[in-house]
């Protein structure tokens, strides 16, 4: 039995200086099966519960925006097994959460290539975005069958095609433009980004809206990660300086001034 006493971060956090939006890769549930003896299924299937604590987490202190990487589009490469195990989760968690996304006021949303999941699983997001679109004390986006480079690229395509037909001039495609292109184009780009399991990389997850957040790692694997752990993640993230290309000082002098 492990003696180590877990220090509490849910008092450390200032609500007051919450993040707006957190992103988060959730990698490592087939690690943590394995570590077991178990199949990578079972860490998925444990990986759900994180997605719950996570999702509470973030609407108990008032975060606006969970954005989750639930499925890449590299993913579709994977086993056939475990892509049909992955969605057939999708599907049950999805019929399963309504519920709790009513009572906690929160609305459903989806990036990604949607129409590429299979039919029931299109058919249960639409109907629970459908029926939680009105809620407004957060929202929580599955990125589904999601790439950011083919986000980019569409984004692209669009712009390009717009100026083809006369609609826009080269002076009107700027950072403002092209974020307005992108599935995400609703929701404000996340100010933190956390990955679990160790590895440190983006994953082709939100390349352009991830510019300016502060990165966030943790050796934990997904299954293991709780409440607790994002509320110390969000504590970490709030003891960081953000300085956007400008100095320190300069950042202290904007602080107090606006103070
Ligand atoms: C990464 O672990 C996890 C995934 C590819 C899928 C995430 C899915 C869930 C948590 C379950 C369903 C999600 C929702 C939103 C209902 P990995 O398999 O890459 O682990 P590994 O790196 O150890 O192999």
């Amino acid at each position: 039995m492990s003696t180590e006493i877990e220090i509490s971060f849910k008092e450390k956090v200032d609500i007051k200086r919450l993040p707006e939006h957190i992103a988060i890769i959730m990698d490592g549930n087939g690690r943590w099966a394995k570590a077991q003896g178990k199949h990578r299924i079972f860490g998925h299937k444990n990986g759900v519960k994180a997605v719950r604590e996570v999702t509470e987490g973030c609407a108990e202190l008032g975060v606006k925006h969970l954005t989750l990487y639930a499925f890449s589009t590299e993913n579709w490469n994977r086993p056939k097994t475990e892509v049909s195990a992955l969605m057939q989760l999708l599907f049950l968690t999805i019929g399963k959460e309504i519920k709790t996304l009513q009572k906690n006021n929160i609305r459903l949303n989806a990036i990604g290539h949607i129409h590429n999941l299979p039919e029931s699983n299109q058919k249960a997001l639409r109907e629970v975005m459908e029926a939680t679109k009105n809620n407004t004390r957060m929202t929580l986006t599955l990125a589904l069958s999601y790439g950011s480079k083919e986000e980019i690229t569409e984004a692209t395509k669009i712009l390009a095609q717009q100026y083809k037909d006369g609609k826009i001039s080269l002076e009107d495609i700027n950072t403002e433009t092209i974020s307005n292109q992108l599935y995400t184009k609703d929701i404000p780009d996340p100010e933190l980004m956390i990955r679990t399991s160790g590895e440190h990389r983006i994953s082709n997850f939100l390349l352009w809206q991830l510019a300016y957040s502060e990165l966030y790692f943790t050796e934990k694997f997904w299954p293991e990660f709780t409440r607790n752990d994002l509320f110390k993640a969000i504590y970490d993230y709030q003891n960081r300086e953000r300085r956007f290309g400008m100095t320190s000082e300069q950042i202290t002098e904007q602080l107090t001034t606006n103070n």
